[in-house]
């Protein structure tokens, strides 16, 4: 091995937390703006130390037919916890960067990242440029009526967790996630909140009979809602909530906003058994009482 790019790696982004993962839609608009973000860590954290971090991530574009890349935007990730003491430092830099560009025509966006210890990552996604927005089919216009809602509660009855959810939104990295989920009595969602600031959830109960439970942060219930159908919470960030099934074929529909990020442990309440915990259903019934 001697040339530079002999060392390159290359792997799956959500199977490997070097590979850089990037978020664009599938298709732009010639000279309409989009946003194109890349990230390491997006599903298997990386370490982010004096010692091991992630120093910088470029991005590129290859147009399509093109023999060489256009670089689109740069960036350096240079704070990482350092100190003078060997206590962490007050500041870190993630490894997350967002470009805003215009395409005249489709290619392959690509990202380059650089781990200290790990060397060179790249990984790349195809986005195609309509030469003008086109006029839709109205036949793709989703229409969620009694027959749908009657299969999701099925499906849900027949999933081991007791729910299941059908997206509107094409992919995790979409920027507004919609979504229906149907539940069955027994199912167990682990309180949780979300810390994102740009993650409140807002649920309207379309079928069935749900309790919302809100807690503080030493798992006492503070405040409970019966939702019944047409009724709507928005939980903010940072609140400690779950939902509660108390009629068959209950269903909701959730705004939120993307991309999906997987919860990490400051999200998960500590005061609540996991799932298939076998303490979670003495758990979900002592909730179920207060409705
Ligand atoms: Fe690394
Ligand atoms: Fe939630």
């Amino acid at each position: 091995m001697s040339e530079l790019n002999e060392t390159i790696q290359s792997a799956d982004w959500k199977a490997e937390k070097h590979a850089p993962s990037i978020s664009a839609p599938e298709e732009a608009f010639a000279g309409r703006p989009v946003t194109v973000t890349a990230s390491i860590g997006a599903a298997l954290a990386h370490p982010n130390t004096p010692q091991h971090h992630i120093a910088w991530m470029s991005l590129y574009f290859l147009p399509d037919g093109a023999k060489l890349p256009i670089q689109l935007a740069h960036a350096e990730f240079t704070a990482h916890a350092e100190s003078m003491t060997g206590e962490p430092g007050p500041a870190l830099t993630q490894p997350r960067m967002a470009a805003e560009v215009q395409l005249s025509k489709g290619g392959t966006l690509m990202a380059m990242a650089y781990c200290n210890l790990h060397g060179l990552w790249q990984s790349s996604k195809a986005i195609r440029v309509a030469a003008a927005a086109p006029d839709a089919d109205p036949a793709s216009v989703r229409v969620a009526g009694p027959e749908f809602l009657d299969a999701l509660c099925g499906e849900a009855a027949s999933s081991p967790r007791l729910r299941k959810n059908a997206n509107l939104h094409a992919g995790n990295d979409y920027p507004c996630h919609r979504l229906f989920n149907a539940l069955q009595p027994g199912t167990y969602v682990r309180p949780h909140r979300h810390l994102e600031p740009s993650k409140d959830e807002t649920l309207l109960l379309v079928r069935g009979s749900m309790g919302a439970c809100f807690f503080d942060g030493a798992g006492n219930v503070v405040r409970t809602e019966k939702l019944s159908p047409g009724m709507a919470v928005d939980v903010p960030h940072g609140v400690w909530h779950t939902f509660v099934c108390l009629e068959p074929d209950t269903v909701f529909f959730e705004a939120k906003a993307g991309p999906y990020v997987p919860m990490t442990p400051e999200e998960a309440a500590p005061f609540a058994p996991p799932e298939n915990d076998p303490a979670a259903p003495d758990f979900l019934a002592a909730l179920a009482k207060r409705f």
